[in-house]
């Protein structure tokens, strides 16, 4: 059984990261390993910046957003010389395993490292939920649930003032926070990039049709992936009449405590992460999978593919209105 494993935090940060570093700790020093705490990603890891951790190390930190490993994203790790620096700091602690918390970027870290003979176990950490293999990333729900609660005060002021409010969410590429809070908020359009839209069509026009049945107030959500807000609601203005607000709503979608979903995901998946490691199986990325828990290979699960659900896009057109 391998009796040294380390875990580290990489990429943007997500709410529920820390839930998730408790339960590798916990589930580790349960079976008697040495369990290394690596701060800012893989630079603590090139930089052999780590402490070693026991069960009360993450005592109250479940929920506590962030991540108390801190996180970098690290463009040595990519080159030669920043694998050999990491291989060898791992060799002199004896870290015989490691867990990566993190989004896609952080787990082609981890294959190369399990390549070179660390064998790594990936857990998908990232608001954005754009993991090929997984249903679910952990941190997603906490921002939905920030982002409707910052819509819903965004939305007091709107209907206050009979105004629209066009508001930016984050999500690198991928559209699931977009849609997600554009349905809970009840958005009359949401823009994402995985469905090509036509301005006039579907923000100008459906405003005007929801205008006739007296609406007065509004909200658009666009991901980030689209962006151009602030001039959205001049147009909206100038072709519509209604006063519009632009919002970027920005990082205060990555904080705060985690919901009890990501506590509980978080704490499954760094759970079985450990399983794996203490059979020395690496190059795997623990995945969620209708609710269920399971593990893929890491270059397997780069290689899949997941997309927004387009029938959950159109019911949100059809109720939206
Ligand atoms: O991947 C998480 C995320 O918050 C994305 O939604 C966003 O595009 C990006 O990170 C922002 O990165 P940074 O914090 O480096 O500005």
């Amino acid at each position: 059984m391998i009796k040294t494993i380390g875990v580290l935090t990489s990429g943007g940060d997500a709410p529920g990261m820390n839930a998730a570093i408790r339960a590798v700790v916990r589930a580790g020093c349960e079976l008697g390993m040495k369990v290394y705490g690596i701060r800012r990603g893989y630079n603590g890891l090139m930089e052999d910046d780590m402490y070693e951790m026991n069960l009360r190390s993450v005592s109250d930190i479940i929920n506590r957003g962030g991540t108390i490993l801190y996180s970098a994203r690290s463009s040595r790790f990519k080159t030669e010389e920043g694998m050999s620096d990491a291989i060898e700091t791992c060799k002199r602690r004896g870290i015989e395993g490691l867990v990566v918390i993190g989004g896609d970027g952080s787990f082609r870290g981890a294959r190369d490292l399990s390549l070179r003979g660390i064998p790594c176990v990936a857990i998908p950490g990232t608001i954005d939920n754009d993991i090929g293999c997984c249903d679910y990333t952990i941190g997603y729900d906490t921002s939905m649930n920030t982002i409707m609660q910052m819509v819903d005060r965004i939305r007091d002021t709107a209907e206050s003032h009979d105004r629209c409010a066009v508001v930016e969410v984050m999500g690198r590429g991928a559209g699931y926070l977009a849609l997600s809070s554009g349905i809970a908020c009840g958005a009359t359009s949401i823009l994402l990039p995985e469905v090509p839209y036509d301005f006039d069509r579907d923000v100008i026009e459906r405003m005007k049709r929801t205008q006739k049945s007296n609406k007065v107030h509004f909200v658009i959500i666009v991901s980030e992936a689209i962006g151009g807000v602030e001039e959205m609601a001049k147009r909206i203005q100038a072709e519509t009449g209604v006063e519009a607000r632009a919002t970027i709503l920005g990082h205060v979608q990555r904080g705060g405590s985690p919901t009890a979903k990501d506590r509980i995901v978080a704490s499954q998946m760094g759970y079985h992460a450990v399983q794996l490691l203490k059979e020395g199986i690496g190059n795997r990325v623990v995945a969620m999978q209708k609710e269920k828990i399971l593990d893929f290979d890491i270059f397997e699960a780069l290689s899949m593919k997941n997309t927004v659900d387009l029938d959950m896009y159109k019911m949100a057109l059809e109720i939206s209105i």
